[in-house]
C-alpha cells in the first residue's frame, strides 16, 4: 500500500475556497481507507479537510490538516425501482451527481452545482432548492478515532437537521468520513416546489421538465444568484437561515410582512436571512476585502485580499444590525477555525 504524503508549513489559502491566509504545520493527504491504519503518529490536533468549501481558516492551524482525497463510485441496483450508490468522500459532490444523472438515477438534480465534496454532504446535510441530503442517505461509512475502526451509520444514527448533524455538534473530531451509500429512484419525480425554481421552471416554459432540464434550471439559478468560488472566494451561505419560535415569527411577520419564511423543523419557522441582511442595506458592503456579495446578502465574499480581521469585522457587523432590527441571532454556516482553537 502507498503510503501517505506528508508535507511541512503548508499554505491553507488554495485549500479553502474562502482562500484567507493561513498556514498549517503538517498536512496528510489521504487516499485510500487502508492508510488510515498506519498514519505518521501524532500529538498535534487533527482537522479533516474535503474541498474546503465549507472551513474558513481565521488564522493558522497548529496541528495536522487530513485532506481526505478518498475516491471510488459504485452503483448496484436494489430492485426494480432503487439503486444503490456508494461513493468516497473525497469524490467531487457535483461530478458525482452528473454521473447519477448521466446513468438515469433521480432524486439528486436540485442539488446539482453544490461546491465541496461528497464527505462534506453529511457533515452539514447539504441542500438546496426544496431536497436536502437526508432524503436519499442510507448511511454514512466512518473511520471511528476513538475506537480505531471503520463504522457504517445508519441516515437515522447521523441525527441530521437544517444544515447539521451529530459530526458538527455531538460528535465533532470523532469520526473521518470516508464514504457515503444514497438510495437513487430509476423514475424521475421532479421536486419542483421551492418558489424561485418553480418561478424560473414556469419562466422556461417547463411544466414537466426532464432530469437535465431540472438540473440545468438550478444551475442557471446558482449561478445567476451565487458566485463562482473559482473567481470570487466565498463559502456559500454564511450564515444559516434563523429558525424561531412561531410567536416570534408572527411578531416579525407582523411587522416585516414581505419576509420570506418557511416550515422549520418541530413547528419553529426558518427566517430568509439573505432579505433581513439586504434590507438593512449591507448588498455590496465591504470591510477592506471582505463583503457582503453585491447578488446575495447571505453570502460573504473575499474580493481578494480579505484578511481574518477584515472579515471578523463584517461578520460582527452584521450579526450586530440583524440582532438590534429583528431581534434574532445568526449563526455562522461554515465551520470558522479560531487561531486558538
Ligand atoms: N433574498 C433576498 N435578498 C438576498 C438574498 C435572498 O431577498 O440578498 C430572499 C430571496 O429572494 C428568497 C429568500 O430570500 O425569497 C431565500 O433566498 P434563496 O432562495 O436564495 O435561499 P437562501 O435561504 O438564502 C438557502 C441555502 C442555500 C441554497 C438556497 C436555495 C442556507 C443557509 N442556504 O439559501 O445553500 O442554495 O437556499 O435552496 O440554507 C449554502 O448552504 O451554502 C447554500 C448556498
Amino acid at each position: 500500500m502507498k503510503p501517505v504524503t506528508l508535507r511541512r508549513d503548508v499554505d491553507l489559502a488554495p485549500l479553502s475556497t474562502f482562500r484567507l491566509p493561513a498556514r498549517a504545520r503538517e498536512l496528510v493527504i489521504l487516499e485510500h481507507p487502508e492508510q488510515l491504519e498506519s498514519l505518521p503518529p501524532t500529538d498535534l490536533p487533527l482537522l479533516v479537510l474535503g474541498d474546503g468549501s465549507n472551513t474558513v481558516f481565521m488564522g493558522d492551524w497548529p496541528g495536522r490538516i487530513l485532506l481526505n482525497r478518498l475516491g471510488g463510485m459504485r452503483v448496484e441496483p436494489l430492485d426494480d425501482n432503487t439503486s444503490r450508490v456508494d461513493a468516497g468522500a473525497g469524490e467531487n459532490w457535483h461530478r458525482l451527481v452528473r454521473t447519477c444523472i448521466d446513468r438515469g438515477l433521480h432524486g439528486l438534480e436540485n442539488l446539482v452545482m453544490i461546491p465541496g465534496s461528497v464527505g462534506a454532504a453529511p457533515m452539514q446535510n447539504i441542500g438546496a432548492y426544496g431536497v436536502e441530503l437526508s432524503d436519499v442517505l442510507e448511511s454514512v461509512r466512518a473511520w471511528d478515532w476513538q475506537t480505531a475502526e471503520m463504522l457504517e451509520l445508519s441516515r437515522d444514527d447521523c441525527a441530521l437537521g437544517y444544515r447539521d448533524s451529530r459530526f458538527k455538534t455531538t460528535d465533532r473530531g470523532r469520526f473521518l468520513i470516508t464514504g457515503i451509500s444514497m438510495r437513487l429512484d430509476h423514475e424521475f419525480r421532479p421536486r419542483a416546489d421551492y418558489q424561485s425554481l418553480a418561478r424560473a421552471l414556469t419562466h422556461r416554459r417547463l411544466s414537466k421538465p426532464t432530469p437535465r432540464q431540472l438540473a440545468a434550471t438550478v444551475m442557471r439559478l446558482r449561478r445567476h444568484r451565487l458566485p463562482d468560488p473559482a473567481r470570487l472566494a466565498n463559502a456559500g451561505s454564511f450564515f444559516k437561515n434563523p429558525v424561531v419560535e412561531t410567536a416570534v415569527a408572527r411578531d416579525l411577520l407582523k411587522e416585516f410582512p414581505a419576509l420570506p419564511h418557511w416550515p422549520g423543523d418541530n413547528q419553529r419557522v426558518k427566517l430568509a436571512a439573505g432579505w433581513m441582511i439586504e434590507r438593512l442595506g449591507f448588498r455590496g458592503y465591504r470591510i477592506g476585502d471582505a463583503g457582503v456579495y453585491q447578488h446575495h446578502a447571505l453570502v460573504l465574499v473575499n474580493h481578494g485580499q480579505a484578511t481574518a480581521a477584515d472579515l471578523k469585522v463584517l461578520i460582527d457587523k452584521v450579526r450586530q444590525a440583524i440582532r438590534r432590527e429583528y431581534g434574532v441571532t445568526l449563526e455562522p454556516e461554515p465551520l470558522l477555525i479560531e487561531p486558538d482553537f
